[in-house]
């Protein structure tokens, strides 16, 4: 096995030898931006690490490795038009940067470029692997609409907010997990149980984002605070403190939720301390532990070797109060 960086490092240099096409500069200059800017790159190396584990050459997965890290920066350009997102590892979005439409054709040339990549599998997998990346694009589509939803929703359960981030992210961690898995021709049901272990670790994470949307520090995290707040966003810590508010706690949410012209400057400071007044920020970072711990029982059911095993528990502990 090699150590996380190393499967980084493989990724980094695939991603740095995309031959994009010289025109038209409009579509591709995006794109190289994106792609060029890093980021954590954690569902290619989850992809790698995956084969790995089932004695699979990892090499063999690096075209599907990049095809998954295409898709996700896809769904970055896409998700921040729609979260009306400014910044992005720690540079102007896309479509601040250009435009809307500029975002909008460029994330679909990923996409395209994504399916390329993750087809470029052995024939003997090919099926598989691709029955896998487009039912995880499509709920991905689902998650994502969830969220759009659930902005100019009430009563949004916890539920219902835990399906729609296992959609919207949390598939797409275990996809990378299955699809290193399919690659190195693991059986199916321990490639069904790396898949469960990506889910719970993609919860975790995403429960995690939400939490560094209004806590983490903006040069570190690479996004702007407060975007959740300012949207709506029905995350862990809005539903749960409109379940939890008592009669001024109430009125003074349902002031913030319906002020369409709520100034960020005291719009994001008022609910960030009913959150804290709350003990909001506690009860997410426990519901991370839970995730990140049915995370590792998963994991114990693909029943990898030991060295294998030790370094997903790594890969898993490691994101456990991440800041970016
Ligand atoms: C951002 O994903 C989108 C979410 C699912 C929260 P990452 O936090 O993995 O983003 P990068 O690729 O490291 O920038
Ligand atoms: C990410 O959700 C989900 C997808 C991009 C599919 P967020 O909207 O929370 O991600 P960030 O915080 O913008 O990275
Ligand atoms: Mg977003
Ligand atoms: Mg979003
Ligand atoms: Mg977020």
């Amino acid at each position: 096995m090699l150590t996380l960086n190393e499967y980084r490092t493989m990724a980094n240099e695939e991603i740095a030898a995309i031959a994009y096409p010289k025109s038209p500069k409009g579509l591709y200059e995006p794109i190289t931006y994106t792609m060029d800017l890093g980021g954590k790159r954690l569902r290619p190396a989850l992809v790698l690490m995956a084969c790995d584990a089932f004695g699979g050459d990892p090499k063999k997965a690096l075209k599907a490795a990049v095809g998954l890290e295409l898709f996700h920066n896809f769904t970055l350009l896409h998700d921040d038009v729609m979260d009306k997102a400014d910044v992005r590892r720690g540079k102007p979005t896309v479509h601040r940067c250009w435009n809307e439409n500029t975002a909008i054709l460029s994330g679909d040339a990923m996409l395209t470029m994504a399916s390329q990549y993750v087809a470029q599998v052995d024939a003997a997998v090919l099926p598989a692997v691709m029955e896998l990346f487009n039912r995880t694009a499509m709920e991905v589509y689902e998650g994502q609409q969830y969220d759009m939803d659930f902005e100019v929703r009430v009563n949004v359960t916890i539920d219902e907010y835990i399906e729609m981030i296992r959609l919207k992210t949390s598939v797409l961690l275990g996809c990378a997990c299955k699809m290193g898995a399919l690659i190195a021709g693991a059986p199916a049901e321990k490639a069904q149980a790396l898949y469960e272990a990506g889910v719970c670790l993609g919860l975790a994470f995403q429960l995690q984002d939400d939490v560094l949307d209004v806590w983490g520090d903006e040069a570190t995290f690479g996004k702007a605070i407060g975007g959740d707040i300012m949207n709506n966003k029905k995350t862990f810590l809005l539903i749960s403190a409109i379940q939890n508010a008592n009669e001024d706690d109430e009125i003074e949410l349902r002031r913030w939720l319906t002020d369409a012209y709520a100034l960020r400057t005291e719009k994001v400071p008022a609910i960030t301390a009913l959150y804290e007044r709350m003990g909001l920020r506690e009860a997410a970072e426990k519901a991370i532990r839970h995730y990140n711990d049915l995370a590792l029982e998963a994991l114990k059911k693909a029943e990898l070797t030991e060295e294998a095993h030790q370094s997903f528990v790594k890969f898993i502990e490691g994101l456990m109060g991440r800041k970016k």
